[in-house]
């Protein structure tokens, strides 16, 4: 049987949140969804995440809420992030960092699916190895269930596509997340493995990345601290469709999904 999964693209701030619980049931009738995965790192005022946030996205139809670098932008999230069993933090931050970097969901059919969440390293902060931390994670999670999917969340388009090489047979699924613009290069690797390198942003698209253009271009201008806000118009919903082989845990099918104007 295969596993339904959509994967959404960086939920940011309000905009992103109402996107979500506004679209989320009519796709999971549409695609006969089993699982629900979105990058949550900004869903909080765009910037970071909070416990009510990811309450309020877990209410409405997200499974699992994986993020990134953003993900300790509230203090508060070095204390509730242990706490919440439906969000993950990298797993190549150093040992003893609050949180989890993978687990295991099973569906309502049954099927167990492995998520993986990473951070690159190209222009982002010095952790662990990403490549040697999927390679021992997976290790872990395969001895559970052969679906697995990974965020990679990385700045560098060459970073994500050696990863998707580097786990092709072995993941499920590896899909990029943290540029916030979807990437057009979906496609099933030769080892059964689905990889795009951006799942895009669900957020405001009269933006610069989710935030006012404004003072974007100011920041940019003059190259002077500015405070960024969430912009809130022209919102999109943007995502992946994953479709999985629950035996082989190779992926059947990979689409792109971008919903305007909702
Ligand atoms: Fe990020």
């Amino acid at each position: 049987m295969p596993v339904k999964v959509f994967f959404i693209g960086d939920i940011i701030g309000k905009p992103g949140r109402l996107a979500v619980s506004r679209e989320l049931d009519r796709l999971v009738d549409r695609y006969l969804l089993d699982l629900v995965i979105a990058n949550g790192e900004n869903s909080a005022g765009g910037f970071g995440i909070t416990a009510e946030v990811a309450l309020e996205l877990h209410r409405a139809g997200v499974h699992l809420l994986t993020s990134g670098n953003h993900v300790w932008d509230k203090k508060e999230s070095l204390d509730f992030v242990k706490d919440v069993p439906y969000l993950l933090r990298p797993a190549n931050y150093p040992e003893g960092t609050p949180g989890v970097g993978s687990t295991v969901v099973t569906t309502a059919g049954g099927t167990k699916v492995a998520v993986l969440n990473l951070e690159g390293r190209v222009f982002m902060n010095n952790l662990d190895c990403p490549f040697r931390t999927a390679d021992r994670e997976i290790n872990r999670l395969r001895e559970i269930t052969p679906v697995v999917i990974v965020d990679f969340h990385a700045e560098a388009t060459s970073e994500k596509a050696a990863l998707g090489w580097y786990l092709d047979g072995r993941a499920s699924a590896v899909i990029g997340t943290h540029t916030h613009v979807q990437t057009a290069d979906e496609r099933i690797l030769p080892h059964g493995t689905a990889y795009l390198t951006d799942a895009g942003m669900t957020g405001s698209f009269d933006s610069v990345i989710g935030m006012r253009k404004e003072e974007a271009i100011e920041k940019f201008l003059t190259q002077l601290p500015k405070r960024f806000e969430v912009a809130k118009k022209d919102v999109r919903l943007n995502g992946v469709y994953l479709e999985i082989d629950d035996v082989s845990g190779k992926a059947l099918a990979i689409e792109r999904i971008n919903i305007g104007s909702v």
